[in-house]
């Protein structure tokens, strides 16, 4: 892992659909210690698919990244991964394979968690991108497919021994999409299984639970999803949690309003024709504050900045008739 892991780090995970380059530099600016892209296909990308090769596009000042790929095909596997390897340079961490994602249209084609179930054919995986490029190959996985079946500790063994230079474990089953809890002690089993980095994740949204993951699991790296939208702040705090140090206040009302303004300006500003995205991310900044019910429908319908800026503009206005700009607010 050229010793990224010797440090404790907190990583923005990938998310499909939502970790682009604005979404990560707000992350890291708050400090993440690296980012994901999201799940890139390697099969787009033997096609030359465009709007695959985009999801590779690195932001303004965008100087580190890891990358995951998903398919099930090794020599696919091994040829993309070199591909992005040179596409990328200096700039590629290392490079991840998706074996988490219980999305019926991936499990479907035998991508994502659907290697769970063949952990041959995920270790050949391995070996193959091992074999093609230089930097190191990581692995993202679950607890394990059936409900009630672990079987990540035999699985991380097999992709240690096929070459994976470190692991993310989500402690779900993959059957379990996102319900319930994520097993922080199936996470501990892995970790001390392997002797590669054991990066734990699962439900780390604030201070608290993030100290709970590292407590629990015993792995020094953690990896945030949902509680980093519309809350990059939470680097910030759970950073300041692991290293000892006084966490810093949540965000205002304001603080959140003014956050999802910048965030569509970035979106309108680096990534032409992509402002619909925000849609999501605004729904998600204004989650728990007065008149957020009547702002999403409104977020819904919004595709320029100036539309964004005109409801956030009436949500300042809303709060601020509640005087509740000030009010601190935590992720929802
Ligand atoms: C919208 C969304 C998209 C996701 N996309 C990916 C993906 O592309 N690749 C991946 O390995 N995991 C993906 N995940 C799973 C997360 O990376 C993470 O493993 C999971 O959400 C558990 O972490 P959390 O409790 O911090 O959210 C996605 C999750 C969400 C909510």
């Amino acid at each position: 892992m050229g010793g990224f892991f010797d440090r404790q780090r907190v990583l923005l995970a990938p998310m499909a659909g939502v970790s682009d380059e604005v979404f990560r530099f707000l992350a890291k600016e708050q400090g993440a210690d690296l980012a994901y892209t999201e799940m890139v296909s390697a099969k787009g990308l033997s096609y030359a698919s465009e709007k695959t090769r985009k999801l590779l596009e690195l932001g303004e000042g965008e100087d580190r990244i890891a990358v995951q790929i998903f398919g099930h095909e090794p020599d696919t596997m091994a040829a993309q991964a070199a591909w992005v390897e040179d596409a990328l340079g200096e700039a590629l961490v290392y490079l991840d394979i998706n074996m988490g994602c219980p999305a019926r249209k991936i499990t479907g084609k035998g991508d994502g968690a659907a290697l769970m179930r063949d952990p041959e054919l995920a270790a050949r995986i391995v070996s193959a991108v091992g074999a093609a490029i230089e930097h190191p190959v990581a692995v993202k996985f679950r607890r394990g497919y059936d409900e009630g079946v672990e079987t990540c500790v035999d699985f991380a063994r097999r992709m240690e021994d096929a070459g994976a230079a470190s692991m993310v474990v989500h402690g779900r089953f993959a059957r379990q999409m996102y319900r319930g809890r994520s097993d922080r002690g199936a996470i501990a089993r892995v970790r001390r299984a392997v002797s590669v980095p054991v990066i734990a994740n699962g439900d780390a949204v604030d201070a608290a639970s993030a100290r709970a993951l590292v407590r629990d699991t015993g792995c020094a790296s953690i990896m945030i999803a949902r509680g980093a939208q519309g809350n990059p702040w939470v680097f910030s705090q759970v950073k300041a949690a692991l290293e000892g140090r006084e966490v810093p206040d949540l965000p205002t009302v304001r603080e959140r309003i003014e956050m999802a303004r910048r965030h569509a300006r970035l979106l309108a500003e680096r990534a032409e024709g992509q402002i619909v995205r925000m849609r999501k991310h605004a729904m998600w900044y204004v989650a728990g504050i007065p008149g957020a019910s009547a702002a999403r429908a409104r977020f819904t319908r919004c595709s320029t900045l100036a539309e964004f800026d005109s409801v956030l503009d009436d949500m300042i206005e809303q709060a601020s008739l509640h005087d509740a700009l000030d009010a601190r607010c935590g992720h929802v």
